[in-house]
């Protein structure tokens, strides 16, 4: 390993995934069909996407219960090479989430926080050997600050996925590096009016990036603005994409990537992530990332 290891901290859930024609409108009953679980969570998943792009070793601080549904999440985590610290909460179920998936592949999720609720800001590891902290917010928000801050004093890289969509403190704000968001993140962050890159700009933190979905996506830098297309392909399930992004994203800035290149190589295993079902199962490894930059 050529780089300062990555410290995912963050949730890990059991998804309960269910296909459907389309994703019900409050008070509708729709009959789904091809019920599954597959291991999930933000956090979890940003860990195996990191551990899958290569570059540099993955480690994650979670939380689960002490329970069957832990079993898988642990497994996809090991089998991914994710070296583990886990706080076993007693009497608290493994976080779970409840998805309905349409037939474009679009989502519908409902998390039960479960033993993710119950990290604290106590529970991060020693930062002696990791050069970047990724971070999203299915974690207690005052241990997610408490991690930024005490990982931005010891100098470590502060990558932070808005998601779900949440106001920010500022004190928190101020400890990123990297803000990672989709639109509505980026609305709940900076507000509605303007341009994206006029909300880019209110943002008071050095690089944002914004992914746009099927358009692609914007960073702004300290090096400058980039903007990558979205790779097309023929979505199956979008769950997970946006964590795929983050961890490959993550994983390339680890190994000193550039922007660009770390831009198209998130976008290209975001992309490649949609083509397959579930969260975890369908992150692609680092050759089928290169094969589909190749093509
Ligand atoms: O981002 C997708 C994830 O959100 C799912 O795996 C689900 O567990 C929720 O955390």
């Amino acid at each position: 390993m050529t780089s300062a290891a990555i410290l995912v901290a963050g949730s890990a859930n059991l998804d309960f995934v269910v296909r459907a024609a389309r994703i019900p409108a409050p008070g509708e009953t729709v009959l789904g069909r091809d019920f599954k679980t597959f291991p999930g969570g933000k956090g979890a998943n940003q860990a195996v996407a990191c551990a899958r792009a290569g570059g540099a070793d993955t480690r994650m601080l979670l939380a689960l219960g002490r329970d069957l549904q832990a079993e898988p999440l642990l497994a996809s985590l090991r089998a991914a090479g994710v070296q583990l610290q886990v706080r076993t909460i007693e009497n608290v179920a493994t976080g779970t989430a409840f998805i309905t998936v349409s037939d474009e592949g679009e989502n519908a999720i409902t998390v039960v926080s479960g033993a993710n609720a119950c990290l604290r800001a106590q529970d991060l590891p020693p930062l002696d050997e990791i050069g970047h902290l990724l971070l999203q917010l299915e974690s207690p928000l005052d241990a997610v600050t408490a991690w930024a801050l005490a990982a931005h004093a010891a100098g470590v890289q502060v990558l932070l996925n808005a998601a779900p969509a949440s106001p920010l403190p500022p004190e928190l704000l101020a400890a990123v590096d990297v803000l990672i968001v989709n639109e509505g993140e980026l609305t709940v962050l900076a507000g509605a009016q303007g341009s994206i890159d006029e909300q880019l700009q209110r943002l008071p933190v050095p690089t944002v990036v914004v992914t746009l979905g099927a358009r692609g996506c914007l960073a702004r830098t300290p090096q400058g603005r980039f903007e990558q297309p979205a790779f097309k392909v023929s979505v199956v399930d979008t769950t997970g994409a946006g964590d795929t992004f983050c961890g490959v994203l993550a994983a390339a800035r680890a190994r000193q990537t550039d922007w660009p290149q770390a831009l198209r190589e998130a976008a290209a295993a975001a992309a490649l992530a949609c083509t397959r079902p579930g969260a975890q199962a369908g992150i692609p490894t680092r050759a089928e990332v290169l094969m589909r930059l190749a093509c």
